[in-house]
């Protein structure tokens, strides 16, 4: 119990601190089990507002739901097939060939093994900074030295500076497009033009976990030019399943095989109910593009109010919002704790940088009310 307070602690760093493990009890699922319209009966539930990591609010989608219901019964068989069955339907949707494909317990997992891949060989990694770092934790302890790479001006990932960063030395290069913390995103060309000049002793992982957001074209299509890619997707995030825990790699076909011999039960880290939720969320098209447009206004209002209340905004492209506590003249965190939202750290001191995920309109309306 102890360790895993800590732990817990650790992870949802200052927003939170001081609200009681009794809230817990709120993160039972908020929505009914099968629902027509997900976007229907939408009140925060446990007058508790969970805006700490980037979390759909509406999801599961309904197919989603449905699968889960109908197949509880099948939890007592391994059936590896319908790995085969979701890895088939992953390939085509990102127009590559199953090997290409490697599933995970979320895509943590997938960046784990990049980790321990990349590790094998002594050397450095680069990232930008601040970006998405909970997982660098394996490179450190595996002895990876870590080179930190500022963000820009506006707090895009400057991909000339990660460029000069990487030397003979380098084995991997994280890119996170678009970039948590900061929802900024860069151009497709710029990424392509900067795959092409990493030299191929170091790997690049691109972490799309947000990129449903945008309209932007994922990287895998760049996998048959160049071996040393890996692309990481989650079904976490627009598709609503971060407690299901599962994504996946995308990457040439030796490099899956590699990260698959990381692997001890290759492919089937993930239950099989939560295959069987994937499959069927990658049918509900019309859920994406709902949660996606909900997603939009919801965050068009939150950074107009955030902006009224003297907090500079970063634009973002993702469902979180990256935000300047600097002219807030009130204890953001107090207010946060009085009314029972969690948020995260600050993520840079200068600027008293912090980030509030985008729940749905009626949580960031309670959200903005609290800061007011
Ligand atoms: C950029 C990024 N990558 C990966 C993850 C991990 O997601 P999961 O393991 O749930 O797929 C997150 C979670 O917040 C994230 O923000």
């Amino acid at each position: 119990m102890e360790i895993n307070r800590r732990l817990w602690l650790k992870n949802v760093g200052l927003g939170i601190a001081g609200i009681g493990m009794t809230n817990m009890n709120s993160f039972a699922s908020p929505l009914p089990l099968v629902s027509e319209n997900v976007f229907d009966n939408l009140e925060p539930q446990n007058n508790f507002i969970t805006l700490r990591s980037n979390e759909n609010p509406y999801g599961p989608s309904p197919l989603a739901r449905k699968a889960f219901a109908d197949n509880l019964t099948l939890s007592n068989r391994y059936n590896w097939e319908i790995a085969t069955q979701l890895i088939s339907n992953l390939a085509v949707k990102n127009n590559v060939k199953d090997e290409n494909i490697l599933l995970g317990a979320g895509s943590t997992e997938i960046l784990d093994l990049v980790a321990k891949f990349a590790a094998s060989q002594k050397g450095n990694y680069v990232i930008a900074d601040p970006s998405y770092e909970y997982w660098t934790a394996t490179l450190d302890s595996l002895g990876l030295k870590k080179i930190k790479v500022p963000l820009n001006a506006d707090k895009k990932i400057d991909l000339q500076a990660m460029l000069k960063a990487v030397d003979k030395d380098t084995k991997l290069v994280y890119i996170c497009n678009p970039n948590n913390p900061t929802g900024t995103i860069c151009e497709r060309n710029e990424l392509v033009n900067f795959v092409n000049n990493v030299p191929p002793t170091a790997i690049v992982l691109i972490d799309e976990a947000y990129l449903e957001f945008t309209k932007q074209q994922s990287l895998s299509g760049l996998i048959s030019t160049h071996p040393n890619i890996v692309v990481a997707k989650t079904f976490s995030k627009i598709y609503g399943l971060a407690g299901a825990r599962i994504g996946y790699a995308i990457a040439d076909t030796t490099l899956i095989n590699n990260l698959a011999n990381l692997q001890s039960n290759t492919n089937n880290s993930v239950s099989v109910l939560s295959k069987l939720a994937a499959i069927a969320s990658l049918k509900d098209n019309k859920f994406v593009s709902d949660c996606s447009s909900q997603n939009e206004i919801a965050r068009k209002y939150t950074i107009d109010e955030l902006q009224k209340l003297n907090c500079e905004c970063i634009p973002s492209n993702t469902n979180f919002i990256y935000f300047s506590l600097t002219n807030y003249k009130k204890d953001y965190f107090q207010k946060l704790k009085d009314n029972n939202i969690e948020g995260t750290r600050i993520y840079v001191e200068q600027g008293k940088w912090t980030r509030i995920t985008v729940g749905t309109m009626q949580e960031m309306k309670q959200f903005i009310k609290a800061l007011q």
